[in-house]
């Protein structure tokens, strides 16, 4: 198998990443502006502003991941951007500068969809380690601020296929810890945040409810009207749903009557230029704190008891956890804990690989360079990617 230098480009969200990565599995740089202090006073992603953030860092962020890798335009094999899912605006800023560059360099340009790139920042500590094959079916879970989507991978010479077999219905696991840590005033981004207070609450003080729906079996409704028959292609679905848990701590504040304590809190936190998890526990009651441990264990059992009814119902071999949400340390724990018990190995990528980065892009691209599978310079965004 020859080597390959991948240069890797990704500016889907809020962050911008440029990375090269040595045939799939070394990563050479990885560097990722954060926009974070842009969109804080927001409490979330305003698209105009991030396509203004992508324009001021994409050229600097790049050359900066081609000096740390010891790498040049002209030595890298080939330019590989996410295509989407994302901001249309956001995609674009990544799209036209790997254009320019491929075409100007006369270098293959590989388009690589967001979510496998997640999936396949895995993969590349997988290969890193070389401790035995991969067992398929893998079942994938991610999980980030944009997306909840589970997905059985396969892999078969060099050309990796993906079925989703489930969803959220509503919000993304990542926009609950978001929007929750909005509500209670804590920052943005909310993950973050919650995953190092939850461990300073009780988890069981709170009872919620994430909501329990039944899988659906599309078997039952599919039918090719050629032949009046049913095609057997789609087995059970298992969907997610965070908008209810939302309302529910929503509901909370107010019957506890905690909106005044959570307005002084926002104010205090305002006046503080990036506070640390000591000044945002130093502005949190013992209620608060159990909110906070309630809510993400009722998100974390949620994650779990849904992914491993999938992996028995497919009888999945292997799971990857990936996506913003994965790097948090309750998760992280359950999965490897609950898992364990079923035999099935779990994997997860680094803390730096879980959210957005290039690394993830140029690993995913690196299968299909040696399909030749490269994008003519017509190719554009596609927000809302679906990935097969
Ligand atoms: O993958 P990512 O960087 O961007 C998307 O593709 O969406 O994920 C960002 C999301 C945000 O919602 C953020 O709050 C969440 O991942 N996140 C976490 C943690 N770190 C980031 N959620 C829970 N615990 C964490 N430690
Ligand atoms: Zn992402």
């Amino acid at each position: 198998m020859p080597d390959a230098n991948i240069l890797g480009i990704e500016s889907s969200c809020d962050e911008t990443g440029a990375a090269v990565v040595r045939s799939g599995q070394t990563v050479l740089s990885n560097v990722v502006a954060s926009q974070i202090a842009t969109h804080q006073p927001y409490g979330g992603v305003v698209p105009e502003l991030a396509s203004r953030e992508h324009l001021r860092a994409i050229v600097p962020v790049v050359r900066q991941a081609l000096v740390e890798s010891g790498q040049t335009y002209e030595s890298v094999d080939a330019i590989a951007v996410t295509q989407g899912p994302g901001l249309a605006g956001a995609l674009l800023v990544g799209i036209s500068f790997a254009k320019a560059l491929a075409f100007g360099l006369e270098k293959p340009l590989i388009a690589v969809n967001h979510l496998e790139g997640h999936i396949h920042a895995v993969l590349l500590e997988q290969r890193q380690r070389e401790n035995g094959e991969l067992q398929f079916p893998v079942l994938a879970l991610v999980v980030s601020g944009g997306h909840t989507h589970l997905y059985l991978a396969q892999l078969r010479e060099d050309l990796w296929t993906y079925r989703n077999i489930g969803h959220t219905r509503d919000d993304a696991a990542g926009e609950a810890f978001d929007k929750v840590a909005k509500l209670l005033g804590l920052g943005y981004p909310g993950g973050p945040i919650i995953d190092r207070l939850a461990v300073h609450g009780d988890p069981r003080a709170v009872k919620f409810q994430t909501s329990q729906m039944k899988h659906a079996d599309r078997r039952d409704h599919k039918r090719d009207s050629s032949r009046q028959v049913i095609v057997e292609d789609e087995g059970p679905h298992f969907d997610f749903s965070y908008s209810g848990i939302k309302t529910a701590v929503l509901r909370y504040l107010e019957t506890q009557r905690l909106t005044a304590a959570i307005e002084a809190r926002r104010q205090a936190l305002a006046e503080i230029d990036q506070p640390g998890l000591e000044a945002v526990l130093g502005l949190c009651d013992r209620q608060t704190l159990n909110l906070v441990a309630s809510f993400q264990r009722s998100m974390v059992s949620d994650l779990v008891l849904k992914t491993l009814a999938a992996a028995r119902e497919y009888e999945a071999r292997t799971l990857f956890v990936s996506g913003g949400v994965a790097a948090n340390q309750e998760l992280r724990a359950t999965f490897e804990r609950e898992a364990g018990m079923q035999g099935l190995p779990v994997f997860f990528p680094a803390r730096a690989l879980s959210t957005d980065n290039a690394a993830m892009i140029a690993a995913a691209a690196f299968p299909k360079f040696l399909r030749r599978e490269f994008v003519a310079m017509d190719f554009s965004a596609e927000a809302g990617m679906a990935l097969r």
